[in-house]
C-alpha cells in the first residue's frame, strides 16, 4: 500500500505586521492588501489595542477593507512608559504562540517601537517602513520612537530621499536602506475615488474650496494651558478668514476640557468643532478643502498628494519633501503668521506642488519584493515609469 507522502515544511514566508494606531491603519492596510496577492507569504496582522475607540479604529477597519485582527492585545491608553511596557509584555506573548520570520511595523507610534524592540531581541527581523525621517525635535515622543525603531531595524523603508541621509548619518548601513514610496500614499491613490462619493460636504453644508479643515493633536500644541490658547489663537486667525472644520482628537478635546477652554472653542465665530472623521469622510474632506491646518504628519503628505495647500503649524516637519516639492507651508506657532500665510494662500488661485518620486501607489508591492527576495540584497527601488516626476492631478 503507498504511504501518504510526509507533510512538507511551509516554506512561506511568515510575516507579522503591527498596528496599534489610527495612522497604522492606514498605512498598514496597503501592505495587508499587497500581501493577499502573494502565495509565498502568510500574514498575521495584530492590533496592540493603542486606539480603540470606534471612530479612531474599528471604523477604519471597515473603511479600509482590513481584516479582522489576528490577534488583539487590548493595551488601552496609558502613560508612555506603560503603554509601552503593555505592548513589550503582550506582544512577546504572541510571538511565543506564533513565531514569525518578519515583523513589519509602520510609522512611528508607541507600539512601533515597542514591538520592534521584543522582535529584535527574539532574533525576528524587523523591517520598519517610514523609517529615517527626523524632525530632530527630540520633545516629540514619535521622534524618540522613530530613531530606536530604525536602529533596531534590519529593513528600513524610506519615503523620501532625505530619510536615507538621516539614517547614514545614525551609522546604519547603506546595504539596509531600501527607498520604496509611500505606502499612505497607496491607501490614498486606492480610496480616492471611493472617498467622492461621500456626503460629508452636504451634511457639513460646505461648498468645495470655500473653507479650511483643521486638525491639532500633537501634545506641544495641545498639552499646556499655554499651547493650548496658542492653538486657539491660530485657530482664530483662520476662521477670520474663512469657514473651518475641526473634527476634535480625543487627546485635545479632553486637554482643552481640562484648561477650561472648551467652551471657548465651541463658541468660536466660524469654526465647527465635530467628532474624529471616518478615513473616506476626512479625505474627502481634505480633497474639497482650500487649504488644510494640521499638526499631523501624515496630513501633510496627503495633502501634497491631492494638491491642497497646507499650513503645518509647527517649528519642524519630519517631512521636508512635503516643503520643497509639495504643496506644505511651515507656518510656525505663531498665530499671526498663521493668518499671513493663508492670506498669501488666498491671494494666489493656483495651489502649486508636484508629487514626490515613487509616490506611487505601488511602495507596499516593492516592500514585498524586497523581503520576498531570496538572497536579499540592498537595492534602491528604480522603476523607470515612476522616477517621472508626476504633475498634480
Ligand atoms: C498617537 C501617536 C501619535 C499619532 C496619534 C494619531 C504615540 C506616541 N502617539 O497619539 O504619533 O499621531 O496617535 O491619532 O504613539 N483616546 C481615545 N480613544 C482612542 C485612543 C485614544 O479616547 O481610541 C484618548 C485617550 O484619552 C488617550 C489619548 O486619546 O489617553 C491619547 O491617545 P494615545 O494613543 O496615547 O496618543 P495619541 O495622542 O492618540
Amino acid at each position: 500500500m503507498m504511504r501518504d507522502p510526509a507533510p512538507e515544511a511551509d516554506a512561506r514566508l511568515r510575516i507579522t505586521c503591527v498596528v496599534g494606531a489610527r495612522p497604522n491603519f492606514v498605512k498598514a492596510a496597503s501592505i495587508v492588501h499587497a500581501a493577499r496577492a502573494r502565495t509565498e507569504i502568510t500574514l498575521r496582522l495584530v492590533h496592540t489595542g493603542q486606539h480603540y475607540d470606534e471612530r479612531m479604529s474599528t471604523l477604519f477597519f471597515r473603511e479600509l477593507g482590513l481584516p479582522e485582527p489576528d490577534a488583539h492585545l487590548g493595551v488601552g491608553s496609558a502613560s508612555h512608559a506603560v503603554q509601552t511596557a503593555r505592548v513589550l509584555e503582550a506582544f512577546d506573548g504572541e510571538l511565543d504562540h506564533h513565531p514569525s520570520d518578519c515583523l513589519i511595523v509602520v510609522g512611528d507610534v508607541n507600539s512601533t517601537l515597542a514591538c520592534a524592540l521584543v522582535a529584535a531581541k527574539r532574533g525576528v527581523r524587523v523591517a520598519h517602513v517610514e523609517a529615517g525621517l527626523r524632525s530632530r525635535d527630540r520633545s516629540m515622543p514619535e521622534e524618540i520612537n522613530r530613531i530606536l525603531t530604525d536602529q533596531l531595524s534590519d529593513d528600513l523603508f524610506t519615503t523620501e530621499r532625505s530619510a536615507e541621509a538621516n539614517l547614514l548619518q545614525e551609522g546604519v548601513p547603506l546595504e539596509r536602506i531600501h527607498f520604496v514610496g509611500n505606502v499612505m500614499i497607496d491607501t490614498l491613490m486606492r480610496q480616492r475615488k471611493v472617498a467622492r462619493q461621500s456626503d460629508v460636504l452636504t451634511r457639513l453644508g460646505l461648498a468645495p474650496r470655500t473653507y479650511a479643515v483643521c486638525t491639532l493633536h500633537r501634545p506641544s500644541n495641545t498639552d499646556t494651558v499655554e499651547s493650548a490658547n496658542n492653538s486657539l489663537a491660530a485657530l482664530e486667525a483662520l476662521s477670520a478668514r474663512l469657514p473651518v472644520v475641526f473634527p476634535v482628537h480625543p487627546r485635545t478635546r479632553a486637554r482643552l476640557a481640562d484648561f477650561r477652554l472648551l467652551d471657548r472653542a465651541l463658541a468660536l465665530p466660524g469654526v465647527r468643532l465635530i467628532e474624529p472623521l471616518g478615513y473616506l469622510d476626512f479625505l474627502a474632506l481634505m480633497d474639497q478643502a482650500r487649504v488644510v491646518f494640521t499638526d499631523s504628519g501624515g496630513i501633510q503628505e496627503e495633502t501634497t498628494v491631492l494638491g491642497v495647500a497646507c499650513l503645518t503649524f509647527r517649528d519642524t516637519t519630519e517631512r521636508p519633501i512635503t516643503v520643497t516639492e509639495g504643496t506644505n507651508h511651515l507656518v510656525g506657532l505663531n498665530p499671526f503668521n498663521t493668518g499671513a500665510e493663508l492670506d498669501a494662500i488666498l491671494a494666489k488661485s493656483a495651489t502649486k506642488g508636484r508629487v514626490p518620486e515613487l509616490w506611487d501607489g505601488r511602495a507596499a508591492d516593492r516592500i514585498l519584493d524586497i523581503l520576498t527576495r531570496p538572497n536579499r540584497r540592498r537595492e534602491t527601488a528604480t522603476d523607470p515609469g515612476s522616477e517621472a516626476r508626476l504633475p498634480l492631478p
